[in-house]
């Protein structure tokens, strides 16, 4: 009997985690067996609590539970205190623990799908939403220079640097500006904000994105976002955030598994796929 697991959400039916998660496990031969649930917006956690009654491992989760799942966990690890949300639940015994893989799946694209490196780099993360609060823990583990987290609402942005800016790998490393006020020259550019939903893209200065920057967008597509359209024509190195999904599940998968898949096949599937 193959051990259970879900992604859960609401919309659910779009969901590309149950053919990764199918991939990892037969490849490292894990017995995983990994379904799409459906939970009702205001039944999140009686439809978790059902499912681990029947015996459920655990979960992925996404829009609009991550929140819930954060409050669902009995324990939760640093990196999902510090996103603020949990994208990984393990059940196990009465235990519900909360985790956070979206960042380290951030960094670990970036770093080897992409071969950029972190440390001494100057980063620049667009949005100060959960996608954006997520991913700064990982970032920082990583020791970059310096992350300036630009905000169409300042108010929000300053409140993640200054949040950040006290913990210690944050420490003097952290600053925020409107978006008009970013100034100089950036290694990397992430753009966490929402606005290629709408086909729109931040209203980034010049300055920020040039030959010399590797400008990242966490949303992906069959075609470049706008937003990495506006990045290549200003010579910027670009990638989407595809990579990110695959990474977050490996380590949603290691987190569960205690076995690391190999990402670079199932990456390449999901690419041709889109
Ligand atoms: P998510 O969970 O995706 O981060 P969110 O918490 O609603 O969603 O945050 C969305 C982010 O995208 C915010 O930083 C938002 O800016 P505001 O804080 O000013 O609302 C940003 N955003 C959304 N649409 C945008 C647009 N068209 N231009 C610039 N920023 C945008």
């Amino acid at each position: 009997m193959a051990d259970r697991y879900v992604v859960i959400g609401n919309p659910i039916a779009h969901s590309k985690s149950p053919q990764i998660h199918a991939r990892f496990a037969q490849q490292t031969g894990e017995p995983v067996a990994y379904e799409r649930l459906l939970a009702p917006l205001d039944g999140f956690e009686p439809t978790m609590r059902d499912f681990i009654a029947g015996g459920g491992r655990g979960a992925n989760v996404t829009v609009p539970f991550k929140l819930d799942a954060f409050a669902l966990a009995t324990e939760r690890s640093a990196r999902a205190e510090a996103a603020g949300a949990v994208n990984t639940l393990r059940f196990d015994g009465g235990r519900i623990v909360g985790d956070n893989t979206d960042g380290v799946g951030l960094v670990r694209d970036i770093m080897g799908g992409a071969g950029i490196g972190i440390a001494g780099r100057r980063v620049l993360l667009l949005g100060a939403g959960g996608a954006a609060r997520g991913i700064i823990l990982p970032l920082l583990d990583e020791s970059p220079a310096q992350i300036v987290i630009a905000n169409r609402t300042l108010a929000k942005a300053e409140e993640l640097a200054t949040q950040f800016g006290q913990l210690p790998q944050g420490r003097g490393r952290m600053a925020a500006a409107p978006f008009a006020a970013v100034e100089g020259a950036f290694d990397i550019v992430i753009n966490a904000t929402s606005a290629s939903l709408s086909a729109e893209v931040p209203p980034v200065p010049a300055s920020a994105l040039s030959a010399q920057t590797f400008a990242y967008d966490m949303m992906y597509g069959a075609q470049p976002t706008v937003f990495m359209q506006v990045a290549a024509s200003r010579g910027a190195a670009v990638r989407d955030g595809l990579g990110m999904l695959v990474e977050q599940a490996a380590e949603a998968f290691f987190v569960w598994r205690g076995v690391r898949p190999d990402t670079s096949p199932v990456y390449a599937w999901l690419r041709a796929q889109l």
